[in-house]
């Protein structure tokens, strides 16, 4: 272990960082204390250069419930303002981090539980696990990023059905919308999670780092400024030893041996 918050426990292991999110009696929901743990774990990672790639899960029984509605109930408009500001502070945070970020989901990832494992590169999910963006049914509209980040991904025609109707997918539905990037059964979600980790982990990590800025990068701007960009740094992976190795090991029919440099 690494970390132990309140609400969050960070541990790291083969160059694999692990958060839990732990806030049993609320099936993991939001809280702004939870969040406040987030943000420092986030920070430990961002600044431990051995860690290669991040999973983020919940329980067995719950990936996150959402925000916490008894603590948000009463909010004045400041307030919301502020809860869904730090929200989307760590939903960014995690998009835009430099290595790979999973989330292995189990039971309900709904409103900002969902959002959480949007803004993650891949989310592994359990047969049984439930993504959904019900904030509409009590009077609210996603407020860290949901409504942005699923549309893109998914589109808005299955977006206004999950936002608007608060239709809820199971992990194989998920997977059959491009919601999830694997489903698995759920026992299994911890495991495979970790063995895409290990996978991620034998390619270089400036390669990595580049093509998910690339591929973010297009989410957000037009197909020309996208392709100059990645122009860019297409480039900048010739300034990179592993560059190098992978080529040269790919010439010489070896595997290749990459320092990350
Ligand atoms: N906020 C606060 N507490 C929550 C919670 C939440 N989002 N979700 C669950 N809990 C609490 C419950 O109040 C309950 O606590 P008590 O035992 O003290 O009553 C405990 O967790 C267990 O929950 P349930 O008894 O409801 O468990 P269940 O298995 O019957 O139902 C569930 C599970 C379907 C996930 C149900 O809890 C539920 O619908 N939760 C709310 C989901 C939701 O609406 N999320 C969106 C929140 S708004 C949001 O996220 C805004 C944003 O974008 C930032």
């Amino acid at each position: 272990m690494i970390g132990e918050f309140k609400n969050v426990l960070l541990k790291k292991e083969d160059n694999i960082a692990t958060i839990t999110l732990n806030r049993p009696t609320a099936l993991n929901a939001l809280c702004n204390d939870l969040n406040d743990d987030m943000i420092e774990a986030i920070n430990i990672i961002r600044q431990d250069l051995d860690i290669r790639v991040l999973i983020i899960t919940g329980s067995e029984k719950a990936f996150a419930a959402g925000a916490d509605i008894k603590e948000m109930m009463d909010s004045n408009l400041f307030e919301a303002e502020r809860t869904s500001e730090k929200a989307h502070f760590i939903n960014d945070t995690l998009e835009s981090l430099p290595i790979p970020v999973i989330a292995a989901v189990n039971g309900p990832a709904l409103g900002g539980g969902c959002e959480l494992s949007l803004a993650c590169d891949f989310r592994i999910a359990g047969e049984n696990a439930m993504f959904g963006l019900p904030e509409v049914g009590i009077g609210v509209i996603p407020g860290a990023g949901g409504t942005q980040r699923l549309t893109k991904m998914i589109g808005a025609v299955k977006a206004k059905e999950m936002v608007m109707s608060g239709k809820m997918v199971k992990g194989r539905e998920a997977y059959e919308i491009g919601l999830v990037t694997k489903c698995v059964a759920d026992e299994e979600v911890m495991e495979e999670a970790v063995k895409y980790a290990k996978k991620l982990c034998q390619k270089p990590a400036s390669a990595l780092q580049f093509a998910k800025s690339a591929i973010n990068y297009a989410v957000d701007n037009d197909i020309n400024t996208g392709k100059r960009f990645e122009k860019a740094l297409f480039s900048s992976c010739f300034s990179t030893e592993d560059q190098k190795e992978g080529m040269k090991a790919f010439t010489e029919k070896r595997r290749p041996e990459y320092s990350n440099k």
